[in-house]
């Protein structure tokens, strides 16, 4: 399975968008946190920034909303040109639905879990679902130390994705940097969200590349991967 490396433009400079998200063309995903300041203590970007952002890069866009009523707004990041739309299980009233809705209009449907959200009461819905994002940090801001303690949670998820024999990926996502990537990669993730370690690199394309070759290498190396 091939490792992704995302980077979030949280960390880039919002007054100079287009040119931040040309600075990693060779990317897998641009990540776009979405945030209200309802669901999360602060305030990004919404639907015009994402249909903006979409004419800038060739870069299919991962939107990360960080929103409430995830119901209500997620279908507009598909028609704003979102290629993968992630909503938070915490913020969804009807989750298969939200995820169902997304996939019939032509998105990835991707769910977050925030740190104290375990995985086990979303096992059936996994088939529903194109990527599971686990949180690594409290969402709401870039900059965070990564949390450990979600090692085992990405272990187990890993370990439900091949119980189900599912084509799902698995996303970390807040504090991924060149000292943590390997510990995901070997727990069992496989898209990896980068904001402060792309960003405040001083070629941030090079950053992209040398945590893509980190994580392959520790993949290499994981038992999960190994098994496949
Ligand atoms: C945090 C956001 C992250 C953030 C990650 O709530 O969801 O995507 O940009 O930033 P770093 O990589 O700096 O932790
Ligand atoms: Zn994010």
């Amino acid at each position: 399975m091939a490792v992704q490396i995302n980077p979030s433009i949280l960390s880039a400079d919002f007054s100079r968008l287009a040119e931040e998200a040309r600075a990693v063309e060779g990317a897998d995903w641009l990540h776009v946190d979405v945030m209200d300041n309802h669901f999360v203590p602060n305030l990004t970007l919404g639907v015009p920034v994402v249909e903006s952002l979409v004419r800038a890069t060739d870069t299919p866009l991962d939107c990360h909303l960080m929103i409430e009523d995830a119901d209500r707004w997620a279908p507009q990041y598909v028609e704003a040109g979102a290629g993968s739309v992630t909503f938070h299980a915490e913020a969804a009233a009807a989750p298969v639905r939200l995820a169902r809705e997304i996939r019939a209009m032509g998105a990835r449907a991707s769910m977050a879990l925030k740190p104290a959200t375990p995985i086990e009461p979303y096992e059936d819905l996994l088939p529903e679902l194109d990527m599971l994002l686990i949180m690594t940090v409290e969402p709401g801001f870039g900059g965070q130390a990564f949390l450990d303690i979600m090692l085992p949670k990405i272990r187990r998820t890993r370990e439900l994705i091949s119980k189900h024999g599912l084509e799902l990926w698995l996303q970390v996502d807040g504090g991924v940097s060149a000292s943590t990537i390997e510990r995901c990669a070997e727990a069992g993730a496989d898209v990896f969200v980068a904001g402060s370690a792309v960003y405040g690199a001083s070629d941030p394309s090079q950053a992209v590349r040398a945590l893509r070759t980190q994580a392959r290498e520790a993949t290499a190396h994981a038992a999960w991967a190994c098994d496949h």
